[in-house]
């Protein structure tokens, strides 16, 4: 009790002392999604009649096709935005991308349904029901779930076997992948058809045997055979090496954990989500500020860019964790949301009004390797910012009753 007492006290000091740099998110959290709104509003005016907003790189919005698997980023957010802010004119524009996305609910092509159709549609769904909605949200479950492969006991993410340095018969699994499984878990709850549930839990059981490091860190990739289940490979597609700890990559891993908790009540998905989050706030290489390098074992560090999408998908998942666990875990997980916040709503990423294209954040970094989307505005950067906001201000109001 008293290590425990001790530890809570060493984080606090060390988490409010960075963040006293610059204004704390509590204090202005409303402020900060007034000004996120405005900036989809500048966004907004300056993307084509169809298209989805990706990044903004040399002076130029870049947008995608539905098909792409950030395409339910941007009208979730907007969902979000006009969740409590009155701002009917981005209720508008929802409503016309959610009209531009809807065709994907057929899409077996992908296993990124997850993101694409639950982000937005699960998004709409919740805040304005309606059965065109849950029959989207059901067919996008149905497409998703003709990926998995029962002798594997996965999901397959990727298909093109020759970009992902596979060979034919390879089943490959990325730990993004997690991310998909709460479209999965809510189609089980509205049809009363375990499958989708059952799939989910394959999935996640499936991964923390195979993806992660005794650490609680996680490859990007594992390979399997497709015909056997035996693990062929694990490597890396979008982190500095096969053995590193890309940024985003752990981000995912937590959030996807924290869900499969949420929904199925299972211990060792809190047990995953904890040892992944212990992995992250007490990494060496994780700056005072909580905004982390794109990989923990980038090679440049601390000259090495900072991702700030994985600072806001894990704020947002730390928002949620933290209702699940005791103090002293609470308030560690709410400060270290708390100071990620605050530094991702400081001038350093925070775009002014009708700056970095009309993107939230700047300085989010999508594939290193590639060379694509280095330290430029994400979409998906945006929506968890936005989402964990939002968890943030309901917080905040409940304490003020
Ligand atoms: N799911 C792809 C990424 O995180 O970049």
């Amino acid at each position: 009790m008293r290590k425990n007492v001790i530890v809570l006290l060493v984080t606090l000091q060390l988490f409010s002392s960075c963040a006293s740099k610059t204004t704390l998110i509590e204090n202005r959290v409303e402020t900060v999604l007034n000004h996120a709104a405005s900036q989809y509003q500048y966004l907004m005016t300056h993307l084509p009649d169809y298209g989805f907003p990706k990044t903004y790189h040399e002076n130029t919005l870049e947008i995608s096709t539905s098909d792409w698997w950030c395409s339910g980023f941007y009208p979730g957010t907007l969902l979000y935005l006009t969740e409590d802010l009155n701002k009917p004119v981005l209720r508008q524009e929802s409503k016309s991308l959610l009209f531009d996305l809807k065709k994907e609910q057929y899409n077996t092509t992908t296993h990124d349904l997850g993101f694409m159709m639950y982000c937005s549609f699960g998004n709409a769904q919740r805040l304005h029901p309606k059965p065109e909605y849950e029959n989207i949200l059901m067919n996008s479950a149905k497409s998703l779930a003709t990926r998995y492969n029962d002798t594997v006991k996965a999901i397959r993410s990727w298909d093109n076997a020759s970009w992902n340095k596979g060979k034919e018969g390879d089943l490959v699994v990325i730990i993004d992948n997690m991310m998909n499984l709460e479209l999965l878990f809510w189609a089980t709850q509205h049809s009363g058809d375990s499958t989708y549930y059952n799939i989910a839990v394959n999935h996640a059981d499936k991964t923390i045997q195979n993806q992660f490091r005794k650490d609680f860190s996680s490859y990007h990739e594992v390979i399997y055979d497709e015909k056997t289940g035996d693990v062929k490979a694990k490597i890396t597609n979008q982190g500095a090496a096969d053995d590193s700890a890309w940024a985003r990559g752990q981000a995912w891993g937590l959030y996807g954990y924290v869900v499969a908790f949420r929904e199925t009540k299972n211990q060792s998905y809190l047990n995953q989500a904890k040892g992944i989050a212990n992995f992250i706030l007490n990494h060496p290489n994780m700056p005072k500020d909580m905004v982390p390098y794109w990989d923990f074992d980038a090679t440049d560090i601390p000259n090495a860019l900072r991702d700030s999408s994985a600072a806001a998908i894990i704020a947002s998942a730390l928002l949620e964790l933290k209702n699940y666990v005791e103090n002293p875990l609470t308030e560690t997980y709410n400060m270290a949301a708390k100071t990620m916040l605050t530094t991702l709503s400081s001038d350093d990423y925070l775009a002014k009004v009708g700056t970095n294209g009309g993107f939230i954040l700047k300085h989010g970094v999508g594939n290193m390797p590639n060379n694509t989307e280095i330290d430029t505005p994400l979409s998906y950067g945006d929506y968890y910012f936005v989402e964990a906001l939002m968890r943030l201000k309901s917080d905040l109001d409940n304490t003020k009753l």
